[in-house]
């Protein structure tokens, strides 16, 4: 923080000391001449008021916040950049809580790490870390189920965009993956489109009520090149197999049209630096785990 707005939230917070210290103080009493039956004169809906001071407790309790506000800024840091005499802070703390954590479950993590996931799978309480995780990091975009959601891959079926070894996904979790569907309406027009989009339906043995399957077969080359000859998909750049029943995007005529149109891009975000390796090797297992068990 700078000078400028550390000196700031050090004055404002004085002159709010200063000024609550003052209000408590010139209002113990009003400073007005009683009527003669003792009250101050001020009356609402027939209710007048005595010029009593607050009952001593009332007044003194409020003294002692006061002066615990005052303590507690010496102690902890709350004005500007002063740090406090007992030097906490919000960052220190957790970091200190994150050694408690490595201390405690540090060697479970190296024990498990050491194992092969394939192995790591039949050990139920690495499974159930590994879940833990996924359900802190990983179920915003997956599902707290890993079924996914349209965009967002399901990882407990048998359609996998970047393979389903351990290595693939560790590769998947720890760098991320970015899948790119170029959008192709441009380049096919409006009948090619529906031609190509009734020849993907055929690939998972359906019919298409418009367009020329045969047709859409020959423009499909332009295809090929990243979903492959038979439309079986590409691992390495994350094209979808075409040929099976599992979508990304949805299967129905429409939303293959508009991913054929508009393209998509699936980002999945690289882990390594939000987990440790430790961890993404028990997530690995969890997420092998749900498809091999
Ligand atoms: C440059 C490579 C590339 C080309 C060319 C390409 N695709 Fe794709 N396609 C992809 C990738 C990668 C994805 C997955 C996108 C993602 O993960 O967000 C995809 C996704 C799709 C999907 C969605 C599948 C699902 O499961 O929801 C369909 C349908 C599709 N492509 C059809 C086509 C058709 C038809 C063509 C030719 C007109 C084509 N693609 C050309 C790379 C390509
Ligand atoms: C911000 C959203 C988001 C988060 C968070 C996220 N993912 Fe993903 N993940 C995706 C998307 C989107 C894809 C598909 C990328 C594509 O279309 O190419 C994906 C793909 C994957 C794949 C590859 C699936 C396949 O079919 O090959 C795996 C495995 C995976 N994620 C696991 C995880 C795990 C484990 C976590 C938590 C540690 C995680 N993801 C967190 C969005 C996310």
């Amino acid at each position: 923080m700078s000078d400028f707005w550390s000196w700031y939230i050090i004055i404002l917070v004085v002159i709010n000391i200063v000024a609550i210290w003052g209000l408590l103080h010139f209002t113990r009493e009003l400073d007005v001449t009683p009527e003669e039956d003792g009250t101050t004169g001020h009356a609402y809906d027939g209710i007048k008021e005595y010029n009593n001071p607050l009952p001593r407790w009332w007044l003194y309790m409020f003294y002692i916040t006061i002066i615990y506000s005052v303590v507690y800024l010496i102690v902890y840091p709350g004005m500007g950049n002063y740090a406090g005499t007992f030097g906490w802070s919000s960052a220190g703390q957790h970091q200190e809580q994150v050694d408690d954590a490595n201390a405690k479950f540090g060697p479970i993590f190296e024990k498990y790490a050491k194992i092969e996931v394939e192995e790591l799978v039949k050990e139920k309480k690495a499974v159930v870390m590994g879940q833990r995780i996924f359900a802190n990091t990983c179920f915003a975009c997956h599902g707290s189920d890993a079924r996914g959601a349209p965009g967002y891959p399901n990882l407990t079926d048998s359609g996998w965009l970047y393979g389903s070894t351990p290595d693939d996904i560790k590769m998947s979790i720890t760098n991320g993956r970015t899948g790119v569907m170029p959008p192709m309406g441009a380049a096919l027009g409006e009948d090619g489109l529906k031609d190509v989009v009734a020849y993907v339906l055929t690939l998972s043995g359906r019919e298409s009520p418009t367009g020329d399957a045969e047709a859409g077969k020959a423009k499909f080359v332009i295809c090929s090149a990243c979903h492959g000859a038979e439309g079986k998909g590409n691992p390495l750049m994350g094209a979808p197999d075409l040929t099976d029943s599992v979508w990304l995007y949805g299967g129905s005529p429409m939303l293959i049209a508009k991913t054929v149109t508009e393209g998509r891009m699936g980002v999945m975000p690289a882990h390594r630096d939000i987990l440790t390796a430790e961890q993404i090797h028990l997530v690995t297992a969890y997420i092998y785990s749900l498809t091999n068990q």
